[in-house]
């Protein structure tokens, strides 16, 4: 399929998504989302794919935030339609049970942030600034910013860089928690392909489930440990519990086949 404003490229088993308006910094516009929405709702959860990296078009920016062009014609039932969408977009990516690394490779700010944290994990460009800008905007973030980025690196500085609107830059988010590695700029995506290697030799249903049981403890309509038992028991059904023991008791490199 070809989208409009993704540009999708398969290496091996992973798939690289580089969101590509570059002129306009990869902001998100509506149809943007509806690439998103597609690749993540339909494609991703069936793809060959063992993982995914996000990544945005150009030297300068991930994404600079959802289309504040768009927002002129926005009402308060559109507004709140447009917000509740990029939200179940972005649950899409964080409830995928493969993992997505976001390689920001420069501004990841507003929406951009939010989609970087929606991701698994972030690789973050020397260059990258992160950031939640909207209350200078008179707005507020609203695909998941303020939720997530509590989430991440906690309440006080999630408090102090939503109020303030400050960007963060790559070492400081490295500090926080809010990236996971910072490596100079030209190996943001090689080093989150390299991550998707090693968690490519795992099994491929466990790595599904961690996902799921880390994503549910923040899920106050479930129970993390809940999930996580009841995950255990799931997974030592599979024949690739029976690949993995036995693999290590014959000395050798598993071979997971998904089972
Ligand atoms: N939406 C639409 N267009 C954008 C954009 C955005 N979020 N960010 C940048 N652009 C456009 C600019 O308008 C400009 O286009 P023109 O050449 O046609 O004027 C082009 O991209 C290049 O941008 P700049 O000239 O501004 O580049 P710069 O290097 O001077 O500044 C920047 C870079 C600091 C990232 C600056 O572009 C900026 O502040 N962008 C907006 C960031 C922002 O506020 N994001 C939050 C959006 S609101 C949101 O995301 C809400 C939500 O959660 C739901």
């Amino acid at each position: 399929m070809k989208y409009e404003n993704l540009l999708i490229e398969e290496r091996d088993n992973i798939t690289i998504l580089t969101v590509n308006r570059e002129k306009a910094l990869n902001a998100l516009n509506v149809q943007t989302f509806s690439d998103l929405d597609h690749f993540f709702g339909e494609v991703a959860p069936s793809s060959k794919s063992m993982g995914f990296v996000v990544t945005g078009a150009g030297e300068k920016a991930f994404v600079a935030g959802a289309d504040i062009k768009e927002f002129f014609s926005l009402k308060g039932e559109d507004a709140k339609w447009l917000s509740k969408r990029g939200q179940d977009i972005f649950f899409k990516i964080e409830q995928l049970k493969k993992p997505v690394i976001a390689a920001v490779n420069g501004f990841a700010l507003g929406g951009g942030c939010e989609l970087a944290m929606a991701c698994h994990m972030r690789v973050a460009s020397e260059k990258a600034r992160f950031g939640l800008p909207e209350v200078g905007l008179g707005i507020i973030p609203g695909y998941g910013g303020t939720q997530r980025l509590v989430q991440l690196i906690g309440k006080s500085k999630a408090m102090e860089y939503t109020l303030t609107g400050d960007m963060m830059d790559a070492t400081t988010a490295l500090q926080l928690g809010l990236a996971n590695h910072v490596v100079p700029h030209e190996e943001c995506v090689s080093k989150a392909i390299e991550i998707l290697n090693k968690i490519a030799s795992k099994g491929p249903l466990a790595v599904g489930m961690v996902i799921k049981c880390i994503n549910d403890h923040f899920d106050e309509n479930k129970n993390g440990f809940e999930s996580e038992y009841t995950g255990f028991g799931e997974i030592a059904l599979t024949e690739d519990f029976i690949e993995g023991a036995t693999a290590f008791t014959e000395k050798r490199k598993a071979n997971y086949t998904g089972k």
